[in-house]
């Protein structure tokens, strides 16, 4: 069984998938952490982020794996976990630029497809629903206002002993998503079939209900 679980940034989509995973006991992908890893070779080798054939070089060149724990997804770049690493300012801030190339995503997108083939999975990410598994029985689209997501980036920043002005929480989500849903290839886009929940005013438990229901009434 396929679980598509799409959305903006901060949604809530790894919160809630990996919940959703444990619940089922599925194997649960955070196809963002891959995004991640290549923004992370591109800076660790000091090639530009728009540079596509050195990006590509890099990728042939080293080995991102992915191992599901009891935690969630750890991600390895040529067996170093930088499943922290991945989520500094510095990724996140250039992730979109590198996410819309063709090429990468050609690349990633079939790590993905493999990984469903081999297992029950909830996958995550902004393109599952309507690229990676365009058979998925349940597709979800969360969202949430950006005040909202910027808020919820805030208090999970304050727990890592980081303190970022709320306002520009909110403009860089709110630039992430533009990029994002105005890619050439594969943007975030809600698939015909999803079914949106916003989760603006709801706990993570209420969610996780929510989606579990929608599951239930899909299996
Ligand atoms: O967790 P957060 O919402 O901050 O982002 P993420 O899920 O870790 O994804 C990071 C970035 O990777 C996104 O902003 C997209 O640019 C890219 N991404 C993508 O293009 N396609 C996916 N399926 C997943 C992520
Ligand atoms: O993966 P994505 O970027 O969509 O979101 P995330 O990394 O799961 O981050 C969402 C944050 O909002 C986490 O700190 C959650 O604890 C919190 N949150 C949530 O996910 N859902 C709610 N309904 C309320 C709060």
């Amino acid at each position: 069984m396929e679980i598509a679980i799409d959305g903006p940034a901060s949604a809530g989509k790894s919160t809630i998938a990996k919940l959703i995973a444990k619940q089922l006991k599925f194997i649960y992908c955070d196809t963002g952490a891959m995004y991640r890893t290549v923004t992370l070779l591109a800076k660790k080798y000091q090639i530009d982020y728009g540079n596509v054939s050195g990006i590509l070089k890099l990728m042939d060149k080293h080995t991102i794996k992915f191992n599901n724990t009891d935690h969630g997804q750890e991600v390895l770049l040529d067996d170093e976990n930088v499943s922290e690493e991945i989520r500094s300012e510095e990724i996140t801030n250039n992730v979109s630029q590198v996410s819309a190339i063709k090429e990468v995503r050609e690349k990633l997108v079939e790590m993905q497809r493999q990984l469903a083939n081999d297992s029950n999975i909830v996958m995550d990410g902004r393109d599952i629903g309507t690229t990676v598994l365009p058979d998925a029985q349940v597709k979800i689209f969360l969202i949430a206002s950006v005040a909202i997501r910027a808020k919820r980036r805030y208090d999970e920043n304050i727990t890592r002993g980081i303190k970022t002005p709320l306002k520009k929480l909110e403009d860089e989500i709110a630039a992430r998503d533009y990029k994002d849903s105005h890619r050439k290839v594969s943007p975030l886009r809600k698939a015909s079939d999803a079914v949106e929940v916003d989760t603006s005013d709801m706990t993570i438990e209420q969610v996780v209900s929510k989606v579990l229901e929608i599951v239930a009434e899909n299996k």
